[in-house]
Formats: C-alpha cells, structure tokens, sequence
C-alpha cells in the first residue's frame, strides 16, 4: 500500500463538525498529493465566517504530519490558495465541487532541517492508537475530577500554540452553562436555516449511519432513536409552553454529569487563524486522548449569538471558540468514517 493510504487510513478517524469529513485527497506520487475540500461537505448556514471548515482542514493537515513524522517523514504543505478564499460566499460562487486546498510534500526526516514545530512533536509523539481511542464523548462524564497536572499540560499546550485553555468547576456555573447550551439548540433548530443543514447530517437508523458512514449518528448521539427523530421533524415541540420544560429536562439528562467544562479561546475568525487553530486542536484532542479525557463540544454556545454573548459575560473570557464538557467516560460508541477509496480522488 502507498505511503499515503497508509497515513490516510488513520488520519480519516479526526473529527469534523457535524463529522461532514470534508477532505478528499488526490495522490500524485509516492511523495506529493493535493488536499482538496468538498464543496458539498461544508456547513455555510451555521459556520458563518468559514471558520470551522478552514479548521477542519487544518486539523487533518496535522494529523497527516503527525502521523508522518511517526515514520520519519516530514510533511509540509503549501495552500493552493488563502484560507480566506474558504469563506462560504466564495465557496459558493466556486463551480467546481472539489476545491484544491493544499499541496502535500512527503520527504524524508533530516533532523538537521526539522522545523521548531517538528521538533515539538517530536518529543512528543503521539502512538497512532490516540487517533482511533480519542473520540467525543456525549455519554456521562465519570465523578472524576481532572488532575492539576493534566490540566496544567493542556494549559502549556495551549499556551504554546498561542491559544488558551481555562476551565469552569463550578456546579452552578455549569448548570447555568448547560441551560443556555439547551436554550440554544432549541432556538437554533427551530431557525429554518441552521435546522435544514444539520438535519441533513443526521443518521436515524444503523443502516442509513452504515451506507453513509458520515454524520451524526443517533448511537454516537446519546440519544434514543424516537427523541433524534422527534428533534428533526418536530422541533416547533421545543417552543410549546407545555412541552419546552419536560423537554428541557430530557436533554439535560442526556448530557449526564459534567463535573467540568473546559474552554478553548484565542485567534480563530479570522481564517488564517482558524487554519493555525486546527493544527492546534488535533494536538490537544490527541493529548486528551493520551491522559484518557474525551471532550463533547456545545457548538451553540458559539455559533448562537446570544449564547456566545452572555457566555462572555458569565465566564468572562472574550475570544471562546470552542466550549465542551470534558472529563473521563466509559469507551463511547465509535462513529464511522467514509472509507479510503470514497476519500480518494483519481
Ligand atoms: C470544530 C468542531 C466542533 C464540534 N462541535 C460539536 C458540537 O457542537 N456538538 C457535538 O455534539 N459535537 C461536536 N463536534 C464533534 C463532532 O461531531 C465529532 O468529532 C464527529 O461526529 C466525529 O466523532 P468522533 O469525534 O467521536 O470521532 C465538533 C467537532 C469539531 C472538530
């Protein structure tokens, strides 16, 4: 198998929002392939600047380098174009449904030449077994809290990536929190555009989850079938008077216990950040992995004005680009991934 079947087998197991796996790959040689983006696989209703998809991209560029470098190769990329040519205006103005992202370099390792980044990693490898254990939780969170080491390592890490990681413990906070996280799901997916792009990403039974293998599936939900369904096709049910609180209650139970919510802020709307960013959050997802941590973010208290805004007040922070519960669970459901060859572009 080619060198890059080979890193491309695993580093598909990264996240994606919505797990819309957005990348295709076009290998040229032994040494060189084209990252490109599916037009098709980007979420514009929701992700209004581009943000999250240009960070998607740069999240698998890592994972691909990690990955890499796990075999001594060094991999370096040059962008086809500027991340700010992946905002959704111009996406959608793209006639193509693939988009050249990236050109893809392998070459051997000289560790006379590595990057200060690359060394970074390489005293710090990440086992790729990390790729396939690190997944999001959305199963209850254990009674456990984080240890002040690991906290104080997620921290440097951050730091050193010119990010920020803090973290809330506070029962009421987290409670508060978590209700604003429900008040903005409900509002969000009763907002026509915001509902139709995600549903479109939903996956109600094992057989639709099996043939796409992409999306949100109910398993990986913590959801029964019937309340996923009842979300999609009936969300007005979220705004009746009657209904909203036991509702409300439903979800809340879902989220399990959060004995901790963990924030990442720093540069990211602009999309050359959002690019920087991605690299950054495969490294810290993987770190989590390593110390046994999943994560399970709460998009709408981003993506929700509202939400974000009062989240800035409550929490204090400004720059919040993604907010999660985060701890220790059992092994939660694993969600599929399109295979190498629907990956691949001849
Ligand atoms: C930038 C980003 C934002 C995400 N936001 C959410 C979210 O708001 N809610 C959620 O349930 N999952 C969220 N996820 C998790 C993805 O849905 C998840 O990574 C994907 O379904 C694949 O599952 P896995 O992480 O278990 O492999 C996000 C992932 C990424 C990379």
């Amino acid at each position: 198998m080619s060198v890059w079947k080979t890193l491309l087998k695993i580093a598909i197991h990264a996240p994606s929002p919505h797990n819309v796996q957005p990348w295709r790959v076009r290998i040229l040689s032994e040494s060189q392939a084209d990252l490109l983006l599916e037009k098709r696989r980007t979420l514009p209703k929701e992700d209004h600047t581009g943000s999250f998809i240009i960070l998607t991209m740069g999240l698998f560029i890592e994972a691909l380098t990690i990955l890499a470098a796990n075999r001594s190769l060094a991999l370096s990329y040059e962008l086809y174009q500027e991340p700010s040519r992946f905002t959704p205006e111009h996406i959608a103005k793209a006639e193509d449904e693939l988009l050249p992202f990236a050109k893809l370099t392998l070459v051997p390792k000289d560790t006379n030449s590595i990057s200060t980044a690359l060394a970074q990693d390489a005293r710090a490898p990440f086992d790729e077994t990390l790729f396939f254990t690190r997944r999001t939780s959305r199963i209850s969170l254990l009674p456990k809290a984080i240890p002040p080491t690991d906290v104080e390592a997620l921290s440097n890490l951050a730091h050193n990536w010119g990010q920020a990681y803090s973290q809330v413990t506070s029962p009421e906070l987290i409670e508060q929190i978590l209700e604003h996280n429900i008040d903005a799901l409900f509002h969000d997916l009763n907002s026509p555009k915001y509902h139709d792009e995600i549903v479109e990403w939903f996956r109600f039974t094992d057989r639709q989850s099996q043939r796409e293998r992409d999306g949100l599936d109910y398993r990986c939900m913590n959801s029964s079938r019937t309340s996923f369904w009842l979300a999609a096709r009936v969300p007005q049910l979220m705004q009746l008077p009657i209904a909203r609180p036991w509702l409300k209650k439903i979800y809340r139970k879902q989220l399990g216990l959060v004995p901790t919510i963990g924030m990442l802020a720093g540069p990211f709307w602009d999309p050359a950040s959002a690019f920087e960013t991605g690299r950054f959050l495969m490294h810290f997802w993987l770190e989590l992995a390593k110390r046994n941590l999943y994560l399970h973010p709460y998009g709408n208290l981003v993506t929700n004005k509202a939400a974000a805004e009062w989240c800035r007040e409550a929490i204090g922070i400004s720059d919040i680009w993604l907010i999660f519960k985060i701890g220790f669970s059992d092994e939660p459901p694993e969600s599929y991934r399109r295979s190498i060859e629907e990956v691949l572009v001849d």
